[in-house]
């Protein structure tokens, strides 16, 4: 039997620091609204660097943490909706950037959810025998796909990288899953909208930045995510309070609040950093998991038991029990 482990993890940010007192400069907003409602105090923003920019700084540092060689890597996943561009995808510049001459790489699009998509899907690569070792960074650069005029979304979103090396191992460090997307409300959070555009098709509708229906995502975090969060949890015969750590989507610091009630766990045992980052989609949870890991709350080879949730567009949730 093969199995996957969660071998080292790494983060970055852009340096620029952008504060909610920064942003009431440029829109009708303050910093009461925005911390009161979301727990966002800053967000760090890219004026030069892009999503693969970010990512490769992840990469590399995943390498060099890690003591192995680029070429060493048999697949790098980059989730993110931000991407350089639609090809070359922004994993195959990882690639090149790296000189993982060995890798194949792809992106994975499951917007606030990418990253537990992508780590599933490096887990069963590895898990098949058929590979040894692998990237799963989530990384975004949201300041470009903003609506800088929109108050209700701008305030909310921001840029980052983080990763982990995925690695094969003798015992199990994968003990539950759970994925769903349900595109029948896949309008209450869009991005990026191409419409038809030949001279032979009726034009389509062009929507470049983010929309979002702010009450029905919180809605659907707290009574869907919630549900199969508890659901994910009895499925591996553990309970919440074997967990050491939940790591969730940071998004909201009053949805992270109403899910540490519903599941019935203490607060401290869900991190939170959206006051630093914001919401930084797919890259949320690995730049989470990273500062847990620099701060000692996780320890590599610990054995702690670390649930992890994403959710968001599509829409799409999902979570995993691995142990670290
Ligand atoms: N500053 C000041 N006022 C604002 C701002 C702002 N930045 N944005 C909106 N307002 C105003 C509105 O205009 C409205 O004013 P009105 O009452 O005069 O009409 C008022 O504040 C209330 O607006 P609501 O949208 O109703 O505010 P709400 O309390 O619902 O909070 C929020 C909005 C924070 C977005 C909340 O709904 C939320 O966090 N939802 C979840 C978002 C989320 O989880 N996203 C994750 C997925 S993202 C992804 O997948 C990429």
């Amino acid at each position: 039997m093969n199995y996957a482990k969660i071998s080292q993890v790494a983060h970055y940010a852009p340096r620029q620091v952008v504060s909610n007192d920064d942003l009431a400069e440029i829109m009708d907003t303050s910093d009461e609204w925005i911390s009161s409602r979301t727990g966002i105090k800053n967000r760090h923003l890219s004026s030069d660097e892009t999503t693969s920019d970010l990512a490769t700084k992840v990469a590399e540092n995943l390498l060099q943490k890690s003591g192995i060689s680029a070429q060493d890597l048999d697949f790098i996943i980059v989730a993110t909706i931000t991407p350089d561009s639609l090809m070359p995808s922004t994993a195959a510049r990882v690639q090149a950037n790296i000189g993982a001459k060995n890798a194949f790489a792809f992106d994975l699009t499951a917007a606030c959810s990418g990253f537990i998509f992508a780590i599933s899907t490096g887990e069963k690569f590895i898990s098949s025998g058929r590979y040894q070792k692998g990237l799963v960074i989530g990384s975004e650069t949201l300041s470009k796909t903003v609506d800088w005029l929109d108050r209700s979304t701008a305030v909310l979103f921001g840029d980052g990288a983080g990763g982990v090396l995925l690695e094969s191992a003798s015992e199990q460090h994968f003990l539950a899953e759970s994925q769903f997307t349900d595109g029948s409300r896949g309008e209450s959070l869009t991005c990026g909208k191409i419409g038809l555009s030949s001279p032979f098709s009726k034009k389509g509708e062009n929507q470049p930045y983010l929309t979002m229906d702010g009450r029905a995502i919180f809605d659907f975090a707290i009574r869907d995510v919630a549900r199969s969060i508890k659901e994910t949890i009895e499925s591996s015969q553990l309970s919440a309070e074997d967990l050491d750590f939940l790591l969730l989507h940071q998004a909201n610091i009053r949805i992270l609040d109403k899910m540490a009630k519903k599941l019935g766990v203490a607060q401290e045992k869900l991190p939170a950093n959206m006051m630093e980052y914001g919401n930084t989609s797919a890259a949320s949870i690995p730049i989470l998991l990273s500062e847990c890991v620099e701060q000692g709350l996780i320890k590599l080879n610990g054995n702690q038991i670390i649930l992890m949730s994403g959710f968001g567009g599509g829409l799409t949730w999902g979570t995993l029990i691995v142990t670290i």
